[in-house]
């Protein structure tokens, strides 16, 4: 699946190894400050402790938190609420019947709200707010989807989500989220090599 060059995400073609696999190992042991289980047999949000190690690797990110989705669930467009941008990176990612998506435009008037989930508080979990928010209708044509075979940096305030619909196998990412930057500047702060 190839990105067609948008300037709301970029993949990480070079993500480093040695960062991978200790994201990978953070997984294997299943070591949480907390677990929440944020839709009941469906969608889990595990939490690190505030000290953990992994946080050096990014002096430039904040929050590392992994959200595992049962097959059959999706995360609908949407921004984010507390972070400017973040990192996704797959775990346990199957990468023919599951994907990434996110807007093509940075102008929020191109897409549509979804006023089903924008009427109640449709966020499933506490969190700080910074610029804006909301859900948004999904539209083929303002929508890109990836399949997450490479972690990816994008623009949290651009309407992106998950989807693992189609998928038999429970989809695990990692999401580190940067709360001090916008997309636009941590671009540059990212070195150039993990491009
Ligand atoms: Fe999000």
């Amino acid at each position: 699946m190839t990105h067609t060059g948008t300037q709301t995400y970029h993949v990480l073609n070079n993500f480093p190894q040695d960062i991978m696999q200790e994201i990978m190992q953070v997984w294997k042991d299943q070591n949480w400050k907390e677990v929440k289980e944020v839709v009941p047999d469906k969608f889990w949000h595990y939490v690190l402790e505030k000290d953990h190690p992994l946080k050096r690797r990014f002096d430039f990110m904040d929050a590392i938190e992994y959200y595992e989705v049962a097959p059959g669930f999706k995360n609908s467009p949407h921004l984010d609420r507390g972070r400017w941008c973040a990192i996704n990176i797959p775990i346990e990612v199957d990468t023919e019947n599951s994907f990434f998506h996110c807007g093509k435009y940075l102008w929020l008037g191109h897409y549509k709200l979804d006023p089903s989930k924008n009427d109640g508080n449709s966020y499933l979990h506490a969190a700080g707010e910074k610029g804006p928010k909301g859900f948004f209708l999904w539209d083929d044509d303002l929508m890109e989807k990836y399949n997450l075979e490479q972690p990816v940096l994008f623009n949290s305030k651009v309407p992106h989500g998950g989807d693992n619909v189609a998928a038999t196998t429970n989809r695990v990412i990692a999401s580190i989220g940067c709360t001090r930057y916008t997309y636009d500047q941590i671009i540059n702060i990212i070195p150039p090599e993990w491009f």
